[in-house]
């Protein structure tokens, strides 16, 4: 009795399926050529177009989690020949529905990172991971519709196991993601031992593909630097120049063209909320609920400073201006008292940023830092 349906119409063409297919295939290219994945500062200020559909990210990921989350049942269902009679076409619709909701997703996505900040292993892990299952969704797609044409078992097989392997791989991307936006522990803080120590264990193994290389470039240079400046100051042409150096802060700061790329935020504001700030307000800890290792963390405050934590344009109503700059006996004030405390350049340098508007897409290039400040701005670019 169920076959009827199939006696009627023998070869089916699904014509309908490859179309929704190929484009969302060709959508997708098309999308990453526009919008390639970046891992580093985005090099062009992102128009507000971008700005406006990369903060649906969070928003519209809930549809291929529902979809392809639901898929996974359906398939359970379909991987008997009966199962897949029945309900193969509404498998093959979620698969649709969801794959859409994939591409969407990683375009929203890659657009909301052109705001800046999205740096570091989580980040690297999540786009990556985020793009490679999107890209296994839609051969998987592909695929079963190729085997559905050719009612093959085994082209369905391989399909599954295609699109499971796919759907981990994202869900994996997507738990980085998460780590973004809610920190490291947000998932594991309160998990039972036995299941926190594996999973803490397996991200850490994760991340250390990614962040390794970043650990390693920070020390080089220093020593590097080091040796060169001690031999060439003396023996070489450098002695009727920098004997004298003191003088010479003026013509460093546009001597350094090859920070035309980098931006205010990320190299020069960050680096230093990095240094004195996000031990305690960081990925690991968040002191007071506050992170302050993105803008959009930084902006979001803490639980006195929900939403006033800075204040574009008004650096005395920012909460964290205001702890910066607080005698340091004070309780607010901020590093707490004993730890490396900010220099009086680093306080006005952050004034400075939030004064002009607490950019993060503002280029160092494009950027007038104060005449007294440009010596600790070039400090920090070199790093
Ligand atoms: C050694 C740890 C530590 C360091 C370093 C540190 N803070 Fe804090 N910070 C704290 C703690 C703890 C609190 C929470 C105080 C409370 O809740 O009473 C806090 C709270 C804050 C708050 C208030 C958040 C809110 O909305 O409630 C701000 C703003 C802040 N810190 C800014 C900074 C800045 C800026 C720096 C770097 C210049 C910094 N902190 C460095 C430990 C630290």
């Amino acid at each position: 009795m169920p076959s009827s349906a199939r006696d009627n119409d023998e070869p089916k063409s699904y014509t309908a399926a490859w179309i929704a297919a190929l484009l969302l295939i060709v959508a997708f290219v098309i999308g990453l050529l526009i919008y390639p994945p970046l891992y580093d500062a985005p090099k062009h200020e992102p128009s507000s177009f971008t700005l406006f559909i990369g903060r649906f990210h969070p928003i519209i990921l809930h549809l291929p989690v529902g979809a392809l989350g639901l898929l996974c049942l359906f398939e359970l269902i379909c991987s008997t020949r009966r199962g897949e009679e029945k309900y193969g076409e509404a498998s093959l619709l979620i698969l649709v529905v969801g794959a859409a909701g994939a591409v969407m997703v990683v375009m929203a996505g890659i657009m909301l990172s052109r705001e800046g900040g999205y740096v570091g292993g989580n980040f690297t892990l999540h786009q990556t991971m985020g793009i490679l299952g999107t890209v296994g969704v839609l051969l998987a797609l592909v695929v079963r519709i190729v085997a559905m044409g050719r009612e093959s078992m085994e082209l369905l097989n391989a399909y599954r196991a295609l699109y499971f392997i796919s759907f981990g791989i994202m869900g994996l991307g997507a738990h980085f993601g998460g780590n973004i936006s809610h920190g490291n522990k947000f998932l594991t803080e309160h998990a039972p031992a036995f299941i926190k120590g594996p999973m803490v264990g397996m991200e850490k193994w994760m991340l250390s593909f990614v962040e390794k290389p970043k650990a390693e470039p920070e020390p080089k240079p220093e020593p590097k630097a080091e040796p060169k400046a001690e031999p060439k100051a003396e023996p070489r042409t450098e002695p009727p120049t920098t004997p004298n150096t003191p003088p010479t802060p003026a013509p460093t700061p546009t001597a350094a063209p090859a920070s035309g790329e980098k931006l205010v935020f990320q190299h020069v504001i960050l680096p230093v909320l990095t240094a004195k700030c996000n031990k305690c307000h960081g990925e690991e800890k968040q002191k007071g609920d506050l992170r302050l290792d993105t803008l959009e963390w930084a902006m979001k405050g803490g639980k006195e400073g929900a939403d006033k934590n800075i204040i574009p344009g008004k650096p005395d109503d920012s909460i964290t201006i205001q702890s910066i700059v607080s005698p340091i006996d004070a309780d607010e004030h901020m590093p707490p008292e004993g730890k490396d405390q900010l220099t009086p350049e680093e306080i006005a340098l952050l004034k400075w940023w939030v004064q002009q508007g607490a950019s993060g897409t503002q280029k160092v290039s494009d950027a007038t830092f104060p005449a007294e400040l440009k010596a600790t701005v070039d400090g920090i670019l070199k790093g």
